[in-house]
């Protein structure tokens, strides 16, 4: 199996709990020195510098795993969020974030997926794992275009896995929503967190059942809520407290 991302966050955890199952891990990151660590802490963990973002890293990857005997599984893991900023005060770095943010976690999940569906699809068991949030389902004032690339990659999902159906492949996409977990890139947040063992104990759960939709935690409610009080979903992600910091 391949987890971008899985030098770090949730997508270490992952390659921890996946090794434990028995799973041959490729992971991938930006930061050399991130992987060598996982590399000396896990030497059967295959380690591969690659940047989602880039056409020409995608291409050399699929070109390393295809020599490695291929994938069964892709864990889309990797993913960037900016600092919250109003959207609507005049500010360049609005578009910077929300560009970099598409790159990342919308457009380097499907220019994965063109490269790799083929090797997929052609396998008798085989899955992608796409991380959407909780805040696919109520965006975050604190994280705006964030939110919006996860629903971006949402609508995607469900249309992926639809389409797949449509032409009678067995290839399974699950999507993963996570509530607020405790990683670098929540690391200035003070709201409850979840641990990141958690939130992969439920996604290793998920996949066993058979859960194509796994929501974990916080996100269970939220989805509830907002499907009957869409008003107290807002406000639930979107306490009053933090008007002040986008004043
Ligand atoms: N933490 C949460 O509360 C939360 C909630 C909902 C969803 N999620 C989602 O869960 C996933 C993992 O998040 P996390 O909290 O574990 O974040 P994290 O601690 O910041 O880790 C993100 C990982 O992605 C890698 N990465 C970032 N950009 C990359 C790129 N362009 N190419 C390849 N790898 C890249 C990073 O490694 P390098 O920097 O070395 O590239 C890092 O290993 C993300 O998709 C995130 O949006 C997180």
């Amino acid at each position: 199996m391949l987890i971008t991302g899985g030098a770090s966050g949730i997508g270490l955890e992952a390659t921890k709990q996946f090794l434990e199952i028995g799973a041959r891990v490729i992971i991938t990151g930006r930061n050399q020195d991130k992987l060598d660590a996982v590399k000396q802490a896990m030497p059967s963990v295959t380690v591969i510098k690659s940047d989602v973002e880039k056409e020409e890293d995608a291409h050399s990857l699929f070109t390393q795993v295809t020599a490695l005997g291929g994938i069964d599984l892709l864990y889309h893991n990797a993913g960037v969020g900016s600092p919250a900023l109003n959207l609507g005060a005049t500010n360049d770095q609005i578009l910077e974030n929300a560009v970099y943010e598409m790159k990342v976690n919308y457009f380097g999940v499907i220019r994965l997926n063109n490269l790799f569906m083929d090797m997929l699809k052609s396998r008798t068991q085989s899955a992608i794992i796409i991380t959407t949030s909780i805040l696919s389902l109520v965006p975050a004032l604190e994280e705006p275009t964030y939110s919006a690339s996860k629903v971006a990659l949402s609508f995607y999902t469900k249309l992926l896995r639809k389409d797949l159906e449509i032409l009678g492949s067995s290839l399974k996409i699950f999507e993963l929503l996570p509530p607020l977990v405790a990683t670098e890139m929540t690391a200035k947040r003070n709201d409850k967190k979840m641990t990141t063992h958690d939130l992969v104990k439920a996604l290793l759960s998920g996949i066993k059942k058979d859960q194509l939709t796994i929501r974990v935690g916080d996100t269970k409610l939220i989805y509830l809520i907002s499907r009957f009080f869409p008003k107290v979903a807002f406000n639930l992600v979107n306490p009053k407290k933090i008007y002040a910091q986008l004043r």
